[in-house]
């Protein structure tokens, strides 16, 4: 397993280019079932979870060809209806295909995601409301099955404005038998990103982006081009990496808009951050100030973003509390930043973080994808050498993550193989 190694103390400087956004690609991807002709994808990220959801979507029966950036997708016949456990294990957003199956092919046989280092991560909400819809849904030995002649619209108010439950049912409503209204729906971009995607292709999607979804069902789909919008997660993950470093980062081919609490939160520490049409400035001033910082659904601050959050406080001047609203375990970051020297201490939900001048570089451990990103920050600002291990967590959600912080002067190479570290002692 590969390794990423770095030396702490560069202040970093000079402009990174964002990617494709990831949770933007996913559901793109999947909604490709919906309907037949080839979709041309542009701004699509080079990331393992999009190399995953193809490999997903050739199972099932799809044409996939995907070159640097650019997917090309056609669904004209389908060969399976079951997305299998040893595939949906290694990416809960697997359950994408749910909804596009169901709808378009009567049928799916999905395997439950299960849990993962952030929490339970039920799916519930989307099961409840592909029955509203007029699925017939059963959960049979770590499967669902879901089968509907003809879905029907329906009014599906969801208890949570869950991200991939709004996206997969508003993906099934497009094919149902009239009207659907999805209340209480999340309202992160990239929803409004897969609604312009599938209006492209012919559905009839009103209110995305918004807590009211309308979807007027249609008979079918045809294909379409479309640039997936570019990764916001991302882009905060690399304004912080010039905040946490003390340094000047230009962050481009961005959306500003879709970072808005993320930008007034890194100001709240002090950086002059300024925003440009499609680019993003952040001018570190020395040591930044601790604030709290509180995980919302969007447009709040992102879940996406708490461990890069944290870590740029572990080096604050002061205290700030760190809640987090969104996933109840997603604090895995903290014990290894601990291990780096970080003064955090955690009381249920909420993580206390004293800031110190001098967290050490440290061998440690990534866990989720995000947890990663929070510990390349800290090792960017520690002093010494630190080695994150399981970076294939990193490689599911950041293209050439090294290579974009070494053009902008960190010191940072991948280590290539290696027997995994030994998963830490339990007892
Ligand atoms: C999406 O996950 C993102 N993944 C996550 O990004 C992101 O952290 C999350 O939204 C929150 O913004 C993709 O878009 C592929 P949720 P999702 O359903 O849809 C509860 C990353 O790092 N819930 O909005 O799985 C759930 O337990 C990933 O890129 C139910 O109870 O998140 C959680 O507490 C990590 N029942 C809350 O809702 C359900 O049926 C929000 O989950 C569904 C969700």
């Amino acid at each position: 397993m590969d390794r990423i190694v770095l030396t702490g103390g560069n202040k970093l400087h000079g402009t990174v280019r964002v990617s494709g956004a990831k949770n933007a690609a996913l559901p793109i991807l999947a909604s490709a079932i919906l309907g037949g002709g080839e979709c041309l994808l542009g701004n699509v990220p080079g990331v393992v979870d999009v190399v995953t959801m193809g490999k997903l979507l050739g199972i099932l029966g799809a044409s996939v060809k995907t070159e640097e950036g650019r997917v090309a997708i056609s669904v004209d016949r389908i060969h399976s209806t079951e997305a299998p456990y040893d595939l949906v294990r290694t990416m809960r957003a697997s359950v994408l295909v749910l909804g596009p199956l169901v709808a378009r092919w009567g049928e799916a046989i999905v395997s439950l995601p299960g849990g993962c280092a952030i929490g339970t991560r039920p799916v519930n909400l989307h099961l409840a409301g592909l029955s509203k819809l007029g699925a017939e849904v059963a959960i049979e030995h770590g499967y669902i099955r879901a089968k509907a002649k003809r879905l029907r619209g329906a009014r599906i108010a969801l208890e949570l404005p869950t991200v991939t439950g709004t996206e997969n049912l508003m993906m099934a409503a497009c094919l149902a038998e009239g009207t659907t209204v999805i209340e209480n729906a999340a309202k992160e971009p990239e929803i409004g990103d897969l609604a312009a995607f599938l209006v492209k292709r012919g559905a009839k999607i009103s209110g995305a982006g918004t807590d009211l979804i309308t979807v007027e069902g249609v008979r079918a789909l045809h294909g379409a081009d479309h640039e997936v919008i570019p990764d916001r997660i991302e882009a905060g993950t690399y304004l912080a990496a010039g905040a946490i470093t003390g340094g000047e980062v230009n962050v481009e081919h961005c959306r500003p808009a879709h970072l808005e609490a993320v930008i007034a939160k890194l100001r709240e520490t002090g950086a002059t951050v300024t925003e440009g049409k499609d680019s993003i400035r952040l001018k570190a001033s020395g040591r930044p100030r601790a604030v709290d910082a509180k995980t919302f659904v969007y447009p709040g601050f992102p879940t996406d973003m708490q461990a890069q959050m944290m870590a740029l406080m572990c080096v604050a001047e002061g205290t700030s509390v760190i809640t987090e609203t969104v996933f109840e375990g997603r604090f895995t970051h903290v014990p290894e930043l601990q291990r780096m020297g970080a003064d955090i201490k955690v009381d249920g939900n909420q993580a206390v973080v004293k800031g110190t001048e001098n967290i050490t570089g440290a061998p440690v451990m990534a866990s989720d994808l995000r947890a990663s990103a929070g510990l390349i920050l800290a090792g960017l600002a520690a002093e010494g050498i630190t080695e994150v291990s399981r970076v294939y967590h990193l490689d599911r959600g950041y293209e050439k993550i090294e290579q974009k912080l070494g053009g902008l002067g960190a010191t940072i190479k991948r280590v290539k193989g290696g027997a995994a570290p030994a998963a830490r002692a339990t007892a």
